[in-house]
């Protein structure tokens, strides 16, 4: 048997010729499910886990799962399981948090469009932090846990400032980015926070953006948001826990991330040289938690040769995977069957939505031919979460692969799925 794993992709490896996540060949998933497929390999989403734990072992720490990367119920119980928290976003992320089983205990409600109706089912289901993004909101989420009679935990997110040195639309961290409260009314913020009844001020949080690939905007934020704890807690204000937020790239085309275990052991050390060894840490990861772990199958219903280009055309588009139109992203686009030494052709590879942004690879040299396969990667993140039902297609199936085991954990979405909730007017 000859063994070929894809380099950042751990688990994901062709054996003799064939795709495999784990212990399984995509082949074989996509001929039992159809396509678009999404295949999740656990061993790599545990594996990721890993290096944070390893990272900050030993340390006060609770590792929140940004669910907004991959929000699907499996893989949500998946985390649970492993012991991880959740970051969430909306009153709807909540929902699937309880629904899969989560510990509402160890759920932080990020965003900066909280409403009260949110406020009011977070607070009754016992959340552990509300990261507050405004002053706004400060005083509406009192109001909120006054009526209900109890106290919301705060952590005021503050925005450090730093350039994340990632894309415009993915880079929270900055003065002109919504997120977060200014620098410098972050005292003042904290200050009117410690005054009212419904609130108890339990930490501070931060986050710079996502795929990042370097160390430095880490350390930056690090620097940036232990002054703003010293200032605060000089103010006779205690904070318990500081978070960091997520961000860490992964792998997409080249890219070379710090591994997660690394970049902690550069920002504990930093912590320690502070004087904040003792400091509990919250951290956000989405995409290095997940990223890597998938693929998504689909299949070549057509070749479409041109003067200009030629045109790969398959069964997966930007409602399943959009993260090509909206941010130019790259994916790497593989062949599930590999033909060593067969011809290749250089193709954009696009899907059947009507529109001209409906790409999900440009220029890619192939050797394929229609019914066969192609695995787009690193689609573990970003992309089920970010699905939509434009042109009225279902969204996609989805099966998570244990070793040898894979278990359908998305049922592909029918036509009527689509339009259950519709209403024709009498
Ligand atoms: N915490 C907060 C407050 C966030 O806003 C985010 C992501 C995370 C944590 C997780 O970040 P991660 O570890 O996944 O980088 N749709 C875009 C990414 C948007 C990220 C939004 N916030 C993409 O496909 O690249």
């Amino acid at each position: 048997m000859t063994l070929a794993p894809l380099p950042g992709h751990p688990h994901i490896a062709y054996r003799d010729g064939e795709l495999c996540v784990e212990g399984v060949r995509v082949r074989d998933l996509a001929q039992q499910h159809g396509t678009p497929l999404f295949v999740y390999s656990q061993a790599a989403m545990r594996d990721a886990l890993a290096a944070y734990q390893r990272g900050l072992a030993g340390r006060r720490h609770q590792i929140c799962y940004a669910m907004k990367a991959n929000s699907t119920l499996a893989v949500l119980q998946f985390f649970a399981r492993q012991g991880c928290g959740f970051d969430i976003v909306s009153g709807g992320e909540l929902e699937r948090v309880l629904a899969a089983g989560g510990d509402p205990a160890k759920v932080i409600f990020s965003g900066v469009g909280k409403t009260r109706a949110e406020m009011r089912r977070a607070l009754q289901a016992g959340i552990g932090c509300f990261n507050v993004e405004s002053e706004a909101e400060l005083e509406v989420l009192d109001a909120v846990a006054v009526e209900l009679g109890v106290q919301a935990p705060v952590s005021i997110r503050v925005n450090p400032n730093v350039d994340a040195k990632t894309h415009p639309y993915i880079s929270t961290g900055l003065k002109g980015n919504k997120f977060g409260v200014a620098h410098e009314r972050t005292l003042a913020t904290y200050q009117r926070a410690a005054q009212l009844p419904g609130l108890r001020v339990v930490g501070i949080d931060c986050h710079i953006g996502s795929q990042i690939t370097e160390v430095a905007p880490y350390l930056d934020a690090v620097d940036r948001v232990l002054d703003l704890v010293q200032e605060i807690e000089a103010h006779g204000i205690a904070i318990d826990h500081v978070d960091f937020g997520g961000g860490l790239g992964i792998n997409y085309q080249g890219d070379t991330p710090p591994a997660a275990d690394a970049l902690w052991q550069q920002l504990l050390a930093r912590m320690d040289a502070r004087g904040h060894g003792q400091r509990k840490i919250l951290i956000e990861p989405g995409r290095s938690l997940v990223g890597n772990a998938g693929l998504c199958v689909t299949e070549v219903l057509y070749l479409k040769p041109g003067e200009q280009k030629n045109f790969c055309i398959v069964d997966a588009a930007m409602n399943d995977l959009p993260r090509p139109a909206m941010y130019q992203a790259y994916h790497a686009i593989v062949p599930v069957q590999g033909r060593a030494g067969a011809a290749t052709q250089v193709y954009d590879v696009v899907g059947p939505v009507c529109e001209s942004g409906d790409w999900l690879g440009r220029e890619r040299a192939l050797a394929v031919q229609p019914g066969e396969h192609l695995a787009v990667l690193s689609a573990g993140a970003y992309c089920m979460s970010m699905s939509s039902n434009y042109n009225t297609r279902g969204r996609a199936a989805e099966v998570l692969v244990d070793g040898t085991r894979a278990t359908l954990i998305r049922q592909r979405e029918s036509a009527a799925d689509t339009f259950r909730a519709e209403i024709l007017p009498k």
